[in-house]
C-alpha cells in the first residue's frame, strides 16, 4: 500500500491528512492561527504561521500514522486562494499576507479598469477586476508601501509559499493562479498583456504547472524535521475550491458542490470554457487538465456563524467543552426547533463585502425584522438561512448561464450540518448529497499527488476508485415555498440598501 499527504492551508487552520492510496485516513493533524483585521474590511495573516503549521502537522501525521517512510510517495498542497505573499531576495516574508476576504483595494480596481477595459479583462483573465484578487493587492502595496514593493523579488499565493518552504521551489499551478488575475485563463499561462498593462515584472512570478505535475521534492532540512524522505514529491496541488472539487468527486460535467467553510462557494465543473459576461461568478482553470470551473462566492458563510458564535455564544462553547461535543452540533440542535424563516427574521451575510451576485466591497451585514419575540437562537438560525439565501443566489446564476447541475454535493465544515443541508436542498429544489470522506481539499490535494506519483493515471480514475456517496437530503415542498418568499425579500433588502452601504463606507 502506498500513502499520500494532503495539506490544506485554510483561513482558520492548516489541516494535514495522511491517506492511503484508497483515500482512507491514516492520520490527521491541524494547527490554528490568528486572522488580523487592522481596519474595517481589511484581513491579514502571517505566512510564517502557515509555514509553522504545515511543518508541525506534517511531522505529527507522519509520527501518528507509523507507516514505512519509503511508502509515503507525495504531497499535494491546497489552500485559501488570492492571498498575496511577498518575499525578498533571501526568501524572507516582507509583510503580512493580505488575504482573500480583504476589501481595501477599491481604488486599485478602478485603476485596473482605467488601464484596460472590463471586456478585455474578461477575455484574458475570464473575470472582471476584483478587490479580493491578488493583482489589485499588488497594486495596493506598490502605491501605499513603495519600499516593501521595491524589496519584493517573489510573489506567491498562500499554498505556494508552503511549496517554497518545503521544496525551495517558486511555482504555482493553474487553478490558484487563475485567482491572481494575471493568468490567461483560457490558455493556462501568465498573460504578457496583463503584466505589461499593470507594469508587473514576470520574473516576480513562479512557473505555472498543471495541478498533478511534480514541482519539486522535499528539502533535506524539512525531510529531517518531518520524518519524511527527500524523495517525497510535491505536486502542483490546487486552490482550496478546486481541491475540494477533486476531494468530492466533482471532476466531470453535470457535477457541482456547495462548500461552507469560512467562505461559501457553489462550484460547477465545465469541460468547455464558459464565463459570466456580468462577472458575477468566477471562471477558473480547474485541477483536471484541460477543464475549468465556475464558482459563485459568498464571502462570509461559515465566518458569519463563527462571528455570532464568538460574540454571543460563550455558554455554548463552555458546554461543548464540558460535554466533549462540537459547539456547532449544539447550535444545530438549538436552531432545529425554529421554523423556516426564523419567525420573520432575515440576515444579510455581507460582513466582508460580497462577490456573488453583488460584487460590492462596501456592503455589510444586516439583521432585518428584529422583534422582541426573537431569541438568540432565532438569530443563529437567521444567520444560517441568510448564508443559504446567498448560496442560492450563486446557484441561480449558474442555472441562468445554462450550467446543467445533475448532482449537488455538500462539503466543508458547514456541509456537515444536517440543518444547513436541508436549507440548501429546499432552496435549490434538488437533493443535496454528502460523501463518506469529509476531508475535501486535503483529500483532493492528496488525490492530485497520487496521480502525479503514478498511483492512478488520471484524476477521474482516482476519484472513481476513492469517492463514495453517503447521504442525500431531499427538498421539502412546504418549506421550499416558504424559503422562496423569504429569499425574494432578502434580495429586495439588498437592493433597497445598496446606496446606503456606499454612504456608510464613506462616513
Ligand atoms: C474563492 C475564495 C475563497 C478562499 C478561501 O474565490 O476567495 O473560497 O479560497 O477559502
Amino acid at each position: 500500500m502506498k500513502y499520500l499527504i494532503g495539506i490544506d492551508a485554510g483561513t482558520s487552520a492548516t489541516k494535514t491528512v495522511l491517506f492511503d492510496e484508497l483515500g482512507r485516513v491514516m492520520a490527521m493533524a491541524s494547527q490554528e492561527y490568528p486572522l488580523f483585521q487592522p481596519q474595517n474590511g481589511w484581513a491579514e495573516q502571517r505566512p510564517e504561521d502557515w509555514a509553522d503549521a504545515a511543518v508541525n502537522t506534517l511531522a505529527e501525521v507522519v509520527k501518528k500514522a507509523g507507516v514505512l517512510q519509503e511508502d509515503i510517495l507525495g504531497i499535494g498542497l491546497s489552500g485559501q486562494m488570492h492571498g498575496l505573499v511577498m518575499l525578498d531576495e533571501e526568501g524572507k516574508v516582507i509583510r503580512p499576507s493580505i488575504i482573500w476576504c480583504d476589501q481595501r483595494t477599491g481604488e486599485e480596481v478602478e485603476e485596473m479598469l482605467r488601464r484596460m477595459p472590463k471586456e478585455r479583462w474578461m477575455e484574458i483573465t475570464a473575470n472582471p477586476p476584483l478587490t479580493g484578487w491578488t493583482a489589485a493587492k499588488i497594486l495596493w502595496v506598490r502605491r501605499h508601501e513603495p519600499e516593501n514593493y521595491r524589496r519584493c523579488r517573489h510573489i506567491l499565493l498562500p499554498k505556494d509559499y508552503l511549496r517554497y518552504v518545503l521544496t525551495g521551489v517558486f511555482a504555482t499551478e493553474v487553478s490558484d493562479a487563475s485567482g491572481m488575475q494575471l493568468l490567461d485563463v483560457k490558455r493556462r499561462c501568465w498573460s504578457d498583456e496583463v503584466l505589461k498593462t499593470l507594469s508587473i515584472d514576470k520574473a516576480l512570478l513562479g512557473r505555472v504547472y498543471e495541478s498533478c505535475e511534480v514541482t519539486g521534492t522535499l528539502l533535506p532540512e524539512i525531510a529531517e524535521r518531518t520524518g519524511l524522505s527527500t524523495a517525497v514529491k510535491v505536486v502542483g496541488g490546487a486552490g482550496d475550491n478546486a481541491a475540494a472539487a477533486v476531494g468530492t468527486g466533482i471532476v466531470r460535467d453535470g457535477k457541482a458542490f456547495t462548500t461552507i467553510g469560512t467562505s461559501g462557494v457553489v462550484f460547477a465543473h465545465t469541460s468547455q470554457f464558459l464565463a459570466d459576461p456580468k462577472g458575477r461568478v468566477h471562471t477558473c482553470c480547474c485541477a483536471v487538465t484541460g477543464a475549468w470551473h465556475l464558482m459563485g462566492v459568498t464571502q462570509a458563510a461559515g465566518l458569519s456563524l463563527q462571528w455570532i458564535k464568538k460574540q454571543c455564544c460563550q455558554d455554548y462553547m463552555e458546554r461543548a467543552q464540558e460535554e466533549g461535543r462540537d459547539v456547532y452540533d449544539l447550535i444545530n440542535d438549538a436552531v432545529s426547533h425554529i421554523p423556516a424563516g426564523s419567525d420573520k427574521l432575515i440576515y444579510l451575510p455581507y460582513l466582508m463585502g460580497e462577490r456573488t451576485p453583488h460584487l460590492n466591497p462596501d456592503c455589510r451585514g444586516v439583521f432585518f425584522g428584529l422583534s422582541a419575540i426573537h431569541t438568540r437562537e432565532h438569530m443563529l438560525r437567521a444567520v444560517m438561512e441568510g448564508v443559504a439565501y446567498s448560496l442560492c443566489d450563486c446557484n441561480e446564476i449558474l442555472r441562468e448561464m445554462g450550467v446543467e447541475i445533475g448532482q449537488m454535493m455538500a462539503c466543508g465544515g458547514g456541509g456537515k450540518s444536517p440543518v444547513w443541508r436541508q436549507m440548501l436542498a429546499d432552496l435549490y429544489h434538488c437533493p443535496v448529497k454528502t460523501i463518506e470522506q469529509t476531508e475535501g481539499p486535503a483529500l483532493g490535494a492528496a488525490i492530485l499527488a497520487s496521480v502525479g506519483c503514478g498511483v492512478y493515471s488520471s484524476v477521474e480514475e482516482a476519484c472513481d476508485r476513492i469517492i463514495r456517496e453517503e447521504s442525500s437530503t431531499d427538498p421539502r415542498e412546504e418549506e421550499a415555498k416558504q424559503y422562496n418568499r423569504y429569499h425574494q425579500l432578502f434580495q429586495e433588502i439588498y437592493r433597497s440598501l445598496e446606496d446606503d452601504f456606499g454612504k456608510l463606507a464613506r462616513l
